[in-house]
């Protein structure tokens, strides 16, 4: 642990922005259902790696619960009410998912958030996120909720420019971080994923990005 972490407590509120913050560890009491949840999820939609517009496929693979999913091809990125995997409608959204977003959104002063979607993203070691605007959702007055579970990654948040510099932050297990209001479209990444395997999740970083899309 480097000095810097220990002033990353569990309980604390960690500022980004005016309305950008990070829980910590604010999704530790519900890691076991959440676990669960996730089984079963991708027991019907599975993780894939998706190709984007420019035929590359990300690093990052994906799955999506909720009324509608992220899904990225060769025709760009848009949200769809139905997994192209599977041709069947995602997975609904489990009770303590939205239970946890809603709560986590309280938190950092949005009140009742209701996600309609849940992208799912896996991270294996030199997994990366580029830097990137949540934009596709059609309500920016909605936040944005993202839990953290498994290995720890160093998570990049900018301006509203690509180029504005980024503030780098450790996010761990258990860690929730929600961005609206005036910092609802800031550009945000994550570093390609190393370091020690979780005690739970073995050498794998979940992430749940909750938003409303409708
Ligand atoms: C995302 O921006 O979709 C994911 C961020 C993260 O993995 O922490
Ligand atoms: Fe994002």
């Amino acid at each position: 642990m480097s000095t810097l972490d220990l002033f990353q407590v569990p309980g604390q509120r960690l500022p980004l922005g005016a309305q950008a913050f990070i829980l910590c560890g604010f999704a530790m009491p519900y890691q076991d259902e959440l676990l669960a949840a996730l089984s079963a999820i991708e027991a019907q939609s599975p993780f894939r790696k998706m190709q984007t517009r420019g035929g590359y496929r990300m690093s990052v693979a994906m799955t999506n619960c909720g009324e509608v999913g992220w899904v990225s091809d060769l025709q760009g990125y848009r949200y769809s009410s139905i997994d192209p995997h599977s041709g069947a409608p995602w997975p609904a959204m489990p009770g303590v998912f939205s239970r946890l977003a809603e709560t986590a959104a309280a938190a950092a002063g949005f009140a009742a958030f209701q996600p309609d979607a849940c992208l799912i993203n896996r991270y294996l070691p030199g997994s990366r996120l580029s830097l990137h605007q949540d934009k596709d959702e059609r309500d920016f007055s909605a936040p944005i909720v993202s839990v953290s579970l498994g290995m720890t990654a160093t998570f990049l948040f900018g301006g509203h420019r690509r180029e504005e510099r980024t503030a780098r932050v450790q996010l761990y297990h258990g860690d929730v971080a929600v961005w609206g209001g005036e910092d609802r479209l800031r550009y945000h990444g994550v570093l390609p994923l190393k370091g020690m395997a979780h005690p739970l999740l073995g050498e794998r970083r979940i992430n749940l990005t909750f938003r409303k899309v409708r």
